[in-house]
């Protein structure tokens, strides 16, 4: 393990004004996505749509993508690999490397990520096709009586065996223990929960000897779940997080890179936004969003070859208004100014 040449990369993914372009969707999630726009999910239209953000301007704020499977192995219509064209952009190209979630036997409603075995070997692959990181997601959902702290410490302990061998093979970890905000619990909730979660998983880091400096967390936001009568502003979102953040991530960790979740697009960039505001925290704090960035450009392409210039403006300007909550320097000012 080269730990320098790891904190390297981590930092870069992590630079102020960029941000990581989750671009990982399975095939079956692409298929929901592509649905809602009316787009058939085939291996060509995911590959023009993912290309098209690849080559748009919006990736001066993108320091990394993460890419699917398929996504790697796949190479543009003038035959240049998608992860070759990430590198030309200034970007890093990354990997999905679980295999998703599957029901955890006796805890009804929970689950766990799957896909340890045979890890290692996917890691060298991965690494020969030009990826510099990995991402594990693992899923806590809260409802009525979960999560259990078996779940909670099953999936800690399944990202801190991956988080190892990807450091082992000179891949930093993202690091991704998700609590899920699809319930109608308050805030309160989801940080209690969101506070065991990190605290497991440290601890699991920590006994599988992952080095903190070369790995990025990309946890969820304290927020209310979706049906909680009780919203929150952005104020507390962002006091809530960073403060729950403060009490479990310890300050060697370089950054941290949210996801977004399913919170609309300015919600997320204007908690992101209030955080940095906040400022003293001992790590970066950044993006790590698929629908955050996502939603706009989807819905602007509609799988049309004259809409990709449309397409390509939406997320650039969705790249470029995080970019600047990374640092703290948005304003809803200038969401209208470019509307
Ligand atoms: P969202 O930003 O849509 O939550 O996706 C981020 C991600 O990569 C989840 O694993």
């Amino acid at each position: 393990m080269d730990l320098a040449e790891l904190n390297k990369v981590a930092n870069a993914m992590v630079a102020p004004g960029k941000g990581v372009l989750a671009a990982d969707e399975s095939a079956g999630t692409c298929k929901k996505r592509f649905d809602a726009i009316g787009v058939e999910s085939t291996e060509e239209n995911r590959r023009d749509y993912r290309e098209l953000l690849f080559r748009s301007k919006g990736m001066a704020n993108i320091s990394g993508v993460i890419l699917f499977d398929e996504t790697i192995r796949q190479k543009a219509k003038d035959g240049t690999p998608l992860a070759k064209i990430i590198e030309q952009a200034g970007s890093l190209p990354g990997i999905k490397v679980d295999k998703g979630t599957k029901p955890l036997p006796f805890y009804p409603g929970e689950v766990i990520t799957e896909g340890l075995d045979g890890l290692r070997e996917r890691l060298v692959e991965h690494r020969g096709r030009g990826a510099k990181f990995c991402k594990w997601r693992t899923v806590i959902d809260i409802g009525p009586g979960i999560p259990s702290y078996y779940c909670i410490k099953a999936n800690a302990g399944a990202l801190a065996r991956y988080a190892a061998l990807c450091q082992d093979e000179n891949l930093v970890p993202i690091v991704e223990p998700e609590v899920l905000m699809d319930g109608d619990h308050d805030t309160d909730r989801c940080y209690q929960v969101t506070e065991l979660a990190l605290k497991a998983l440290f601890h699991e880091l920590y006994l599988a000897r992952v080095k903190l400096e070369g790995m990025v967390l990309k946890p969820n936001m304290v927020v209310p779940g979706k049906k909680s009568a009780k919203q929150a502003s952005v104020d507390e979102v962002a006091e809530k997080t960073l403060r729950v953040l403060k009490e479990c991530v310890p300050a060697a960790v370089p950054g941290i890179a949210f996801l977004s979740g399913g919170q609309s697009d300015l919600d997320a960039t204007a908690r992101l936004n209030a955080m940095n505001r906040l400022g003293d925290a001992p790590w970066k704090i950044t993006f790590s969003y698929s629908r955050a960035l996502q939603a706009a450009p989807q819905k602007a392409w509609s799988g049309k070859a004259e809409n990709v210039a449309a397409a390509q403006a939406a997320f650039t300007h969705r790249a470029a208004m995080n970019g600047l909550a990374s640092m703290g320097k948005w304003t809803p000012e200038l969401e209208k100014k470019a509307a």
